[in-house]
């Protein structure tokens, strides 16, 4: 499961919901950047590292792609029921995320001045930088040379204190003791048995480092194509991908965002629709669907099936538009791409094909959420296959 947009398009409700089809579900991208929130009654649960399968009881697996902070994961696990801790497997190979990254991810921002990203200072572009780098400590390197010392030489010529370092890791080592192994393998096994997982991306595609709208990015791949590498299996096991998009649009952090929405609307959007970071907590920038850059998203992850959240909060907004297309020096274009700045200077063509103000889900898919569902198919060239229309785990619609 991929996100098509900006993140947060209602990834952690849609895998919950599918979990129970699936023997275990796998992180294989980014890391406590995410926050995936599953809704059941009136209990909600934010999910940054731990897969949203959790508490449908699957088998949670978190590949070498991830950047793991062993700090985020441990109090996560702390409010999670018991038996989750005994359900999860950690690639040895994932890179750890340490104090030093957190501080240094808030240098790079204040570094950036007014072109700032606007990161969730959660320490990722450091520590996959440090990846790059070749000075990374990874999680097989708690149990090996605890010493890390070129990690904290490197932090040291950067003006960062790496003292905390020698209790981060012996924390770090209770937290993932008897957790670690090799989760390729577990996968590949999984399938040779006749079961399946599910492989759950964190972000959205615009937010893909080589694809997305660089440089306002995160610093890991969030596309179908990294599944294989991420997890460490063979493509020939990924599977088929279902995208997620949401109704409208999303975005937290700073960036173009052609089809922002900048009136009233957006404060309306954002309070019915709840539009406030998982991780962060910041006000979501609202904008309209974006049909040049789902047609992007679609090809670039080929994905068929899609599933459409958040359907119930276009019932309490009156207006409905639609990105067609952008126009750009005077032209009509459907490009997304371009060269830095773009994006920013698209302007949007709109049209309003019908409104999905008070539409109601109590009895099945209502004839708007239909009309939205045909008018999505034929403008993506994909098939709808899941309708959520409501944050709870059980206002979801099959197709
Ligand atoms: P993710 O990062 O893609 O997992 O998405 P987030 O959890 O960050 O953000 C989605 C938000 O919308 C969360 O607060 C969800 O509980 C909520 N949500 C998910 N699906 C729906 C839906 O269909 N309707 C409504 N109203 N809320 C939803
Ligand atoms: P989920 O998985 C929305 C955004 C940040 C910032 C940019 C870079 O919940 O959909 P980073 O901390 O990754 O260096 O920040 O990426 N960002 C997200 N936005 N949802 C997310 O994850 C995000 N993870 C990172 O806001 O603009
Ligand atoms: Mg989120």
């Amino acid at each position: 499961m991929v996100g098509l947009q900006w993140g947060d398009e209602g990834k952690g409700k849609l895998v919950d919901y599918l979990a129970d089809q699936f023997d275990a579900v796998a992180r294989f991208n980014g890391g406590s950047n995410a926050g995936h929130t599953v809704v059941i009654g009136d209990k909600k649960h934010t999910f940054h590292l731990v897969p949203s399968g959790a508490l449908k009881g699957r088998e949670l697996l978190i590949g070498a792609g991830v950047a793991l902070d062993p700090s985020v994961l441990g109090e996560e696990l702390l409010i999670l029921p018991e038996n989750v801790r005994r359900k999860l497997l950690i690639d040895a190979r994932c890179s750890l995320v340490s104090p030093l990254d957190k501080e240094f991810d808030a240098v790079l921002e204040k570094m950036r001045g007014t072109s700032a990203i606007g990161t969730t200072r959660r320490g990722i572009g450091p520590a996959y930088a440090a990846r790059a780098l070749r000075l990374s400590p990874r999680v097989v390197d708690l149990f090996g040379d605890p010493k890390f010392a070129d990690i904290s030489r490197f932090y040291s010529s950067l003006g960062v204190d790496p003292s905390a370092l020698p209790e981060w890791i012996e924390e770090s080592k209770r937290v993932v003791a008897g957790l670690v192994g090799d989760v390729g393998s577990r996968v590949v096994e999984i399938g040779k048995r006749g079961g399946s997982v599910l492989f759950e991306a964190s972000q959205g595609t615009l937010l893909d480092l080589l694809h997305g709208s660089y440089p306002f990015v995160t610093s890991s791949h969030t596309v179908v194509s990294y599944v294989p590498a991420g997890l460490g299996i063979p493509p020939s096991e990924a599977g088929e991908p279902l995208g997620v998009l949401k109704c409208y649009t999303t975005r937290v952090g700073s960036g173009p965002f052609p089809s922002e929405i900048k009136d009233h609307t957006s404060d309306q959007i954002r309070s019915v629709g709840n539009e406030y970071g998982a991780t962060t907590g910041r006000p979501r920038r609202v904008g309209w669907l974006d049909l040049v850059a789902l047609k992007y998203a679609v090809g670039l992850n080929g994905v068929k099936n899609i599933a459409i959240s958040k359907l119930d909060v276009l019932s309490e907004v009156r207006e409905f538009r639609v990105c067609v297309s952008y126009r750009h020096m005077g032209s009509e274009t459907s490009n997304f791409h371009g060269s830095l700045g773009y994006l920013s200077e698209v302007e949007p063509v709109y049209e309003s094909p019908f409104t999905m103000y008070g539409a109601r889900y109590d009895s099945g898919l209502p004839t708007q959420a239909k009309k939205l569902v045909d008018y999505l198919e034929q403008a993506l060239g994909v098939c709808v296959t899941l309708v959520s229309h409501g944050e709870e785990r059980l206002r979801t619609i099959e197709l």
